[in-house]
């Protein structure tokens, strides 16, 4: 049987993959990458560790429908593995959270290609760590959201984390604000141009697609 390695390779510093992710890769003949508009941060940040491997692209538009391309793209690694071959597809962040790998390990589980995920440090994790502030204590909840959030939600939980925030942020910031909460914009996290804006201003002029927005009740 084929076997494909989904790895979260945490949100951008090379240090923060873990053992096993490092392990697996070394290991691995074919590493395969999510690649958008020529672009692969996803191969950037695992370069030391993919040195002269097979690295194969599978390109995954960011913010479109990819539906018909994770089909595609389980067909590539399906073509490329011989029988009995494993390989490796390299995720940012965590492969279970609001992840490219999530759609692709179905449609590779269509074809009986066999699959093991192997988590990653989240992107909100990694703020949360820079902020210096706690996801969740004793007796609160954590909301994560995609985009938008809702203020129901708001009203019950203690921390919030918003991912792909870039083309919402006035109503997401209005929402926190209405309902209590310190938010602070995180920018790169971990990855050497990372920023953190408080700001209003600064926040909604800002247009960077890897950026989320952490929040605690003040
Ligand atoms: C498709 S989701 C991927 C989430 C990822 N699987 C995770 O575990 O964090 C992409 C969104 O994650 C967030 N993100 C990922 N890496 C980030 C980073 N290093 N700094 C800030 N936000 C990041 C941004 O909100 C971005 O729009």
């Amino acid at each position: 049987m084929k076997k494909i390695y989904g790895i979260g390779i945490g949100p951008g510093d090379a240090e923060l993959l873990t053992l096993k992710a490092y392990r697996l890769i070394e290991a691995s003949s074919c590493v395969f990458i999510p690649e958008n508009k020529g672009d692969s941060l996803a191969g950037r940040i695992t370069n030391e560790y993919i040195k002269d491997k097979r690295v194969i692209e599978l390109s995954f538009p960011m913010g479109a429908d990819n539906q018909e391309r994770y089909i595609q793209g389980a067909a590539l690694i399906n073509d490329t593995l011989k029988e009995g071959e494993s390989g490796v597809f390299l995720t940012l962040g965590d492969p279970m959270t609001y992840s490219t790998y999530a759609y692709l390990m179905r449609a590779l589980v269509d074809l009986k290609i066999d699959t093991e995920t192997v988590p990653g440090i989240t992107s909100y994790n990694a703020a949360a760590a820079l902020l210096g502030l706690p996801v969740a204590l004793r007796d609160e909840s954590f909301y994560l959201a995609d985009g938008d959030v809702s203020e129901d939600i708001l009203k019950k939980i203690d921390t919030v984390c918003i991912l792909k925030v870039s083309k919402n942020k006035q109503d997401i910031i209005s929402k926190l604000e209405r309902n209590g909460f310190h938010y602070y914009y995180v920018k790169r996290c971990t990855q050497e141009s990372q920023s953190v804006i408080t700001d209003k201003e600064g926040i909604l002029a800002d247009k960077d697609y890897m950026s989320l927005i952490f929040a605690r009740r003040s």
